[in-house]
């Protein structure tokens, strides 16, 4: 064993993926999650792919007590990945508050308990949304383009939660720090085990797009078709969740065994390929064979127009690199839609 991690938010999309790449190359997983967007299954669902049940505690990263008993608990974490928050645009734009408190208290807690129970290194989940719209000249983007204002409070969040990390760092505690930002993480685990399945409506395009497909949604809802873009619709960096979990394992390992001298390093996930909205349903349709009703809607707020990444500098740097392609990744989506119905989830 490497030692432990501890994974917040690891019942979720991304956490999920990430916590069977940490098992796969030795790593104990303690993840701590409040369920709020995910289900206990989760966490039978890691044990059937990996072979070892992490450690699961179901505790509200808000509660500073509660998350103090758990690396009282699991002693000697190593680690910290922070996934745990509220994600989605739409939702944020209605309720900024529920989101300035899950996204930015939870952090506070744990960059506070951090030196307490000597954790060496902290992974946090940002997006590219820190970017906000970049100036065409600076697309794809790098990790040194300008951080614009934010377009939604979600975006903003993960904002502040930057410069929080910055100015942590800044005042020389004793851990480092990898800021991720991620482009749009897509497509499920190949053994359909896992997958992305929010609570409620899907805010996300893919799991909305898979649950049209199967028909539990009626039609999906493209928001806008007239942006300065070739086929109108937005464009993204769309990035096989696995590839990303990846990225994650390498980052804990990079300060792990001190292989930056920067206390602090930002890094851009994606593929550098820019995809539309339109495209994605093509694809699809194309690698499944399976059509997906559709309307063009008004613009949604908060939506950046396009966005893609310059990969290059975690190519580089981190030695990784995003390897699936969008079809496979998004027949891998629709095996996941598969598996649910079979499950009678959904
Ligand atoms: N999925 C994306 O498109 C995307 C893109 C960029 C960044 N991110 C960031 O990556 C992280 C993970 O995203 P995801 O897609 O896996 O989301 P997710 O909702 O699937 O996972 C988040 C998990 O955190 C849990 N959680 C939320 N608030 C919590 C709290 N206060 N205490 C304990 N657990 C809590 C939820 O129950 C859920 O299981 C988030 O920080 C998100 O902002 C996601």
């Amino acid at each position: 064993m490497k030692g432990k991690i501890l994974v917040t938010g690891g019942a979720g999309y991304i956490g999920s993926h990430t916590t069977v790449e940490l098992q796969a190359v030795g790593y104990e997983v303690v993840i701590v999650d409040n369920l709020s967007n995910s289900r206990a299954e989760v966490i039978d669902n890691i044990e059937k792919i990996s072979g070892i049940r992490p450690a699961f505690e179901q505790v509200d990263c808000n509660d500073k007590a509660a998350l103090d008993a758990v690396f009282k608990k699991h002693s000697g974490i190593r680690g910290i990945i922070h996934f745990a928050a509220s994600k989605a645009v739409g939702e944020s734009v209605e309720k900024p508050l529920l989101y300035y408190r899950n996204n930015i208290v939870p952090l506070v807690n744990i960059l506070e308990l951090m030196p307490i129970h000597k954790v060496e290194g902290f992974v946090f989940s940002s997006s590219c949304t820190v970017y906000g719209q970049p100036d065409a000249k600076n697309l794809p983007v790098t990790e040194t383009a300008p951080i614009l204002p934010a377009t939604s409070p979600y975006g903003n969040t993960k904002q502040i939660d930057e410069e929080i990390i910055r100015d942590t760092i800044h005042a020389s505690v004793p851990f480092k720090s990898i800021i991720l930002r991620y482009f749009n993480p897509i497509g499920a685990h190949p053994t359909a085990e896992i997958g992305e399945l929010p609570n409620g409506v899907p805010q996300n395009l893919v799991p909305f797009l898979t649950q049209t497909a199967m028909g539990i949604r009626k039609e999906l809802s493209v928001f806008g078709n007239d942006y300065s873009t070739p086929d109108g619709s937005c464009i993204r960096d769309f990035i096989n969740v696995v590839d990303l979990a990846k990225a994650h394992v390498v980052a804990v390992e990079r300060m792990l065994n001190n292989k930056s001298k920067a206390n602090l390093e930002y890094f851009n996930l994606g593929t550098g390929r820019g995809v539309s909205v339109l495209e994605l349903i093509n694809a699809f349709e194309k690698s499944t064979g399976v059509k997906v009703p559709y309307k063009i809607v008004a613009r949604r707020e908060g939506d950046i127009e396009q966005i893609w990444a310059n990969p290059r500098y975690a190519n580089e740097v981190l030695g990784w690199t995003a390897v699936e392609t969008i079809e496979d990744t998004l027949k891998s989506a629709w095996d996941w839609q598969l598996k649910l119905r079979e499950r009678k989830i959904m």
